[in-house]
């Protein structure tokens, strides 16, 4: 196993605790396609273990996506500005930084790590006019370049596709034996729970239809799908006749993070976990 790169970012719904169960009886892919990718804690995780050709990663957070970016091609540049004394851990260097608009990719990556790891929870929340409105943490010491990890996450992503958008991408990339893990905005757990404010655009019943009406044309396509997302009983029958699985992950359930515990999640498989390498190209010269 190579050394693994972890979440270079703090995510609302990182998979770190799932890690396990997600990766139980992988089939052999090539191609790997993450629409929702977040911290992207399987993709790094998969990477480490030497499983992926070529990943196409995504999500709709535009600042996210440019930080992957400047990771992948500009690493240096973005741990000498992140080295820069701006970036400091007070209070007063909090709201300079938050108010201020970067003006190259570099710029905006280190202000989105830097807000990151000094915002109250490392939260990403924005404003209905896109402006970053989460206060100060006051944590003791956060690690605002870690230059270690940043390698790694440089040397994982250098055959990868990034993009900035909706999760349909998956359908115009995503080919026959290909590998697709969505991993969505959370159904809210119950009325009072909150947790799918990730951007501007809420991701409510529609769009959790829209997800599966794209996990059935994966599916149909041949790809290999995966699924996850809290427990509810609106997901659990959407997904009924894919026979969802529910595992027991500790995260943080709503968005203030004061209330941590073990909460149902549901994973969604459409192959038997069991396939192997030698099952598919048979299937592959049966069919041909
Ligand atoms: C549960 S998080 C993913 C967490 C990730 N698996 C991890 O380990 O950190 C969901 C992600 O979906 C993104 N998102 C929200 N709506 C989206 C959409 N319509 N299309 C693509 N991405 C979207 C959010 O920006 C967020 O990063």
């Amino acid at each position: 196993m190579l050394e693994e790169a972890r979440p270079f970012v703090k995510w609302a719904g990182g998979k770190r605790q799932l890690l396990d169960e997600l990766t139980q009886g992988l089939p052999y892919f090539e191609n790997y396609h993450e629409p929702f990718i977040g911290g992207g804690a399987l993709f790094f995780r998969l990477e480490a273990m030497n499983r992926i050709k070529r990943a196409y990663l995504s999500d709709s957070n535009a600042e996210l996506i440019n930080a992957y970016s400047v990771i992948k091609n500009e690493v240096f540049e973005l741990m000498s500005e992140l080295a820069s004394p701006l970036y400091v851990n007070d209070e007063a260097a909090y709201y300079k930084i938050r108010a201020s608009r970067p003006k190259t990719n570099v710029e905006r990556a280190a202000r989105f790590i830097y807000m990151n790891k000094t915002a109250f929870n490392g939260l990403y929340r924005v404003n209905s006019s896109g402006g970053f409105n989460v206060p100060f943490g006051k944590y003791d010491n956060p690690k605002i370049l870690d230059s270690q990890n940043l390698m790694l996450v440089h040397r994982a992503l250098q055959k990868d596709e990034l993009y900035c958008g909706d999760f349909t991408i998956a359908l115009k990339n995503a080919k026959r034996g290909d590998f697709v893990y969505f991993d969505p905005p959370y159904f809210p757990i119950s009325k009072t729970s909150n947790f799918t404010g990730y951007t501007k655009d809420g991701f409510g019943e529609n769009e959790q239809k829209k997800l599966l009406k794209t996990y059935k044309e994966l599916d149909s396509k041949g790809c290999f799908v995966l699924l996850s997302n809290s427990y509810s009983d609106f997901i659990s029958e959407l997904y009924a006749e894919f026979e969802p699985e529910t595992v027991h992950a500790n995260r943080m359930i709503n968005c203030k993070g004061d209330q941590r515990g073990k909460i149902k999640e549901l994973i969604v498989r459409n192959w038997e976990p069991k396939i192997t390498q030698r099952k598919l190209v048979e299937e592959i010269v049966a069919i041909n």
